[in-house]
C-alpha cells in the first residue's frame, strides 16, 4: 500500500501560519483590498489560516468554527474585479516568495490559489 502523506503534514502547520501572516501583512498596506477587510484583520488572518490547514488535509477546525466554507457566497459581498483579484493574488505571491517552504509546495500552493481567485471574481 502507498503511503500518501499529506500536504497539511508536508508542508507543516508552522510554515501554513507564517505564510498567511506574511499575506495579512501585505493587505494591511494594500489600498485598494485594505478597505475591504474589517478593523481587525487578526479574525480574517484566523480564518483564512484554519481554511488552508483544513483544505491542505489537516484538522477540520474551519468547520466547527464556521460551517461549510461556500467560500464563493461568502465573497459575494465584496466587489472582486480583475485588478481586486489581481492585488490578492501579488500579496501571496509576495508571501509566498517570503516564505520557506519547498519550491515544489509552493507551486502547489500557487496555482490553488490562481485557481480559486479566479473563481471569487464576481465582477
Ligand atoms: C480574489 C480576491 C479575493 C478577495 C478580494 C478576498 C477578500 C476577502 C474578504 C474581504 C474577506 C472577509 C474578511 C473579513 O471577515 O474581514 C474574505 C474572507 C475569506 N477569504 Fe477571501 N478574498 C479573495 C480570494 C480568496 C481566495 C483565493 C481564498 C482561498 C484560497 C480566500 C479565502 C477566504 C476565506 C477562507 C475567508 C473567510 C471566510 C469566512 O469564514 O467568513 N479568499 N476574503
Amino acid at each position: 500500500m502507498e503511503l500518501k502523506i499529506s500536504p497539511y503534514a508536508r508542508i507543516g502547520e508552522d510554515n501554513i501560519k507564517k505564510l498567511i501572516h506574511c499575506f495579512y501583512e501585505e493587505i494591511r498596506n494594500d489600498t485598494l483590498l485594505r478597505p475591504m477587510y474589517k478593523e481587525k484583520l487578526e479574525e480574517a488572518e484566523q480564518r483564512l489560516y484554519l481554511f488552508m490547514v483544513q483544505y491542505l488535509g489537516g484538522p477540520k477546525h474551519y468547520n466547527g468554527m464556521r460551517g461549510l466554507p461556500r467560500l464563493k457566497i461568502r465573497h459575494q459581498p465584496f466587489a472582486i474585479d480583475e485588478d481586486a483579484k489581481n492585488s490578492w493574488l501579488a500579496n501571496m505571491r509576495t508571501a509566498l516568495d517570503k516564505s520557506n517552504i519547498n519550491a515544489d509546495d509552493k507551486e502547489f500552493l500557487w496555482d490553488y490559489f490562481v485557481k480559486t481567485a479566479n473563481f471569487m471574481r464576481n465582477k
